[in-house]
């Protein structure tokens, strides 16, 4: 089985729903690994535009199967309205779609939980989507959880009212006005559970040792991305799970050997949704501009991201940490006329200059070092198959490409769905001309 990884490199919301939409095709299973709801994928399928926030991405192509895998943490009231959704618009899934007996559950009290704890922290709050995703994996690893597999056996009700009865008294012991109606949230909750159980569970490292055997191909896809990585982001202003390629093996209980590409992909700027530090953060109207031509809203909260040029430390820390065999690079269209453009290729560190990222890079600590580049004016959006990008954007991407000793496979220039996505052919330096991906 070769199993092939799509990692977010950044702070997340890279545009990974697009790139895994364009692969899924050459897959036999879509695989989510780690994350739950707080993500958001936007896919543009059939002129439609989706967001998903736990199914995997490939549930739009016939031929895929989709596993919600082990590391995977499920709402089933957001896991039901993604559902809705589907059915809605004639997505049959019943087939298609196969959980992990392992996952673990968010319930509602998880949600009360997060919002509780981030009332409680005030100006140092992480940011969360407040969707649980941080008690859950705190039930996780603490052994409190409720599995997906505890679904299936008599006595889940009753593991369900000790866990919940706890959880209250926890939100208690915050010293915060929270006002909430649990009869109400439960009600809606076990519904769900219903919806859900109706899906086909599976162990599915079994399943996927099985597809090992029979030659199959897997995509394992990531959510967030690798500075949100609970070990090697920027912690604690990070997520509760490993979105780095290590959690791909954990999550699904793939072995690092069956483990090929590593696709990582990357923002032509940075972007960052929630609080932390990030010190290529513009507050002038380069970062405003990035902000709006861009449309820099999270999918999943709608939350304005924080805009800045892009950050060589960062990404080379991201390539490192994740094996990084093959880069993609989104948005390039959004830098489109801007006179002069930065990268930022090293940090002023408490006086010294240093190249890799440091344990601490709050803004008192970190200063960064950038690199000016010429821009280009063209409207990328506007390319034709097999015309050429500027030189201004090549010169840009070579740059990169000769610091990170990484091909960058796919430079995305606009908005829209395939069509607009170019692949840079590789074949020599000179050959700098673009074709289209698939053609539609
Ligand atoms: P949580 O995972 O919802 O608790 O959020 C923790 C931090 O990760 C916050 O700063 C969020 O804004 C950020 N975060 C979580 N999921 C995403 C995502 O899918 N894209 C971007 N940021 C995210």
């Amino acid at each position: 089985m070769a199993v092939d990884l799509l990692l977010g490199l950044q702070w997340g919301d890279e545009g990974k729903g697009k790139i895994v939409d364009v692969l899924t095709s050459n897959y036999n299973i879509i695989a989510r690994f780690q994350g739950g709801p707080n993500a958001g994928h936007t896919l543009v399928f059939n002129g439609m535009k989706h967001v998903l926030h736990t199914i995997p991405s490939g549930i739009f192509h016939e031929n895929a199967k989709n596993l919600v895998g082990n590391g995977v943490v499920i709402d089933p009231v957001i896991f039901k309205k993604e559902l809705d959704k589907l059915d809605s618009q004639g997505v049959d899934y019943k087939k298609s779609l196969i959980i992990s007996r392992k996952a673990h559950l968010i319930l509602p009290t998880h949600r009360l939980l997060d919002a509780a704890s981030e009332a409680s922290k005030g100006k140092a709050k992480i940011g969360s989507t407040l969707k649980g995703i941080g008690p859950t994996y705190m039930d996780k690893t603490g052994r409190n959880g409720i599995r997906v597999g505890d679904l299936e056996m008599e006595k889940w009700k009753q593991k369900y009212r000790n866990l919940a009865n706890k959880h209250q008294s926890m939100i208690s012991f915050y010293d915060v006005d929270l006002q909430y109606d649990l009869e109400e949230l439960e009600s809606e909750f076990f519904e769900a559970v219903k919806i859900l159980k109706s899906l086909e569970f599976i162990d599915s490292e079994e399943y996927l040792h099985q597809a090992e055997k029979a030659n199959k191909s897997v995509l394992a896809e990531g959510a967030q991305g690798s500075l949100l990585d609970i070990d090697f982001g920027t912690y604690p202003f990070v997520t509760s799970s490993n979105t780095t390629a290590a959690g791909a093996c954990t999550g699904l209980g793939i072995s690092p050997g069956s483990v090929q590409e590593v696709f990582g992909i990357f923002k032509a700027y940075t972007t960052r949704v929630g609080s932390g530090p990030f010190p290529t953060e513009l507050f002038d109207e380069n970062g405003k501009t990035m902000a709006s031509v861009g449309c820099e809203f999270g999918a999943t909260t709608g939350r304005p991201r924080r805009c800045g040029w892009l950050d060589l430390v960062a990404l080379r820390y991201a390539c490192q940490v994740n094996g990084v065999t093959q880069l993609m690079m989104m948005k390039a269209d959004v830098l489109s006329g801007f006179k002069t453009l930065k990268i930022c290729t090293s940090y002023n560190y408490k006086g010294e200059v240093i190249e890799h990222l440091p344990y601490n890079i709050e803004s008192e600590n970190v200063e960064p070092i950038y690199t000016e580049f010429e821009g280009w004016s063209e409207d990328l959006t506007a390319m034709e198959k097999d015309s050429s990008l500027p030189i201004s954007l090549i010169n840009y991407i070579e740059f990169l490409e000769n610091e990170l000793k990484i091909p960058i496979k796919i430079v995305s220039v606009g908005p829209d769905p395939v069509s607009y996505t170019h692949l840079r052919a590789h074949e020599t330096e000179a050959d700098l001309v673009c074709r289209l991906l698939l053609e539609k």
